[in-house]
């Protein structure tokens, strides 16, 4: 038995309100779907705190750029759909893209100000489509909780900002960075990694690691740790470096003397593969 399948809107949303009407909690975990143990951790919170856990996969045209890689973005709905079931998702929601976006889609989410620094930067126009995607299955699955990934950190804080913004009934939850034991975070781009690639990538948190001693022993200068984590990435891997930035975690902005909760982010290109990674610290 597969886990139960919806692909309408409409029929999500019914799903959603009948349950809540009966007294039952629901969570929901919003995808793209190649579903990996990252994935499946922000489930385990769900599951803990809900009666009923909804996931969704859907590759969101609106977030890519026209370059970027959404045509090869990796898809497996059928081993997704075992996974899911094996960690107790209740309900998949799996709409096609004609129905999430019908003809002349004319209305668009900005969230100003936390867009503009980091992948916001490098990625013009991609948190506009995630803001947008992100209200629409609010809407379609309007459950009590949802739940986001440290991971992508910029995408948590902006859907965050969002969701107070906007007064959107849903409580935003934010689950810490699943890692492999050579402590490179888990992401559905990981496949594309080939083999010295991969043993590259681990440089990205290694470098993280290596700014949080670097504070540790008293370092507070933004642009000598910064320098420390390019350098220690080039020396380490052939890795072209998008952006290291130190921010507040108020505004995203940068930082030039360390104090109080501060964010290290990381973006670079493995071969054609950007991935990201990022650091909160308290200082
Ligand atoms: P996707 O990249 O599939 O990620 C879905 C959720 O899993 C996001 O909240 C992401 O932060 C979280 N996640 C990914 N890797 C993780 C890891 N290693 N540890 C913990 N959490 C991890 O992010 C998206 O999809 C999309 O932008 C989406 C929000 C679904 C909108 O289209």
């Amino acid at each position: 038995m597969n886990v139960k399948t919806i692909t309408s809107p409409s029929a999500m949303t019914r799903f959603v309100k009948k349950a809540r009407a009966k007294g039952k909690t629901v969570g929901f975990v919003p995808t793209m779907g190649y579903l990996h143990d990252g994935h499946m951790a922000l489930v385990r919170n769900a599951k803990r705190e809900n009666d009923i856990v909804v996931m969704s996969i859907f590759v969101n045209p609106a977030q890519f750029g026209p370059k970027e890689d959404y045509a090869k973005y990796p898809r497996d709905f059928k081993k997704d759909s075992r996974l899911a079931k094996k960690e107790g998702v209740d309900v998949i929601f799996y709409p096609a893209v004609k129905s999430m976006y019908l003809p002349n889609h004319s209305t668009y989410v900005t969230v100003e100000k936390l867009t503009t620094n980091l992948c916001g930067r490098s990625r013009p126009g991609h948190f506009k489509g995630v803001a947008t995607v992100v209200t629409k299955l609010f809407n379609i699955v309007p459950a009590d909780t949802s739940y986001f990934g440290q991971k992508d950190a910029q995408q948590a804080f902006i859907i965050s900002r969002m969701a107070r913004d906007l007064n959107i009934p849903m409580k935003i939850k934010v689950v810490p960075t699943v890692r492999e034991e050579d402590g490179l975070a888990m992401s559905s781009r990981n496949v594309y990694l080939d083999g010295n690639e991969r043993r590259e990538a681990a440089a990205l948190f290694k470098s993280l690691s290596l700014a949080k001693k670097l504070i540790s022993e008293g370092e507070r200068n933004s642009k000598k740790i910064i320098r420390a984590i390019k350098d220690f990435t080039t020396k380490n891997s052939s890795a072209k470096i998008d952006y290291v930035s130190i921010i507040d975690t108020d505004e995203l902005k940068d930082i030039k003397t360390l104090k109080g909760r501060i964010l290290i982010a990381i973006a670079a290109y493995f071969g054609k593969t950007r991935l990201i990674d990022n650091m909160i610290l308290e200082v």
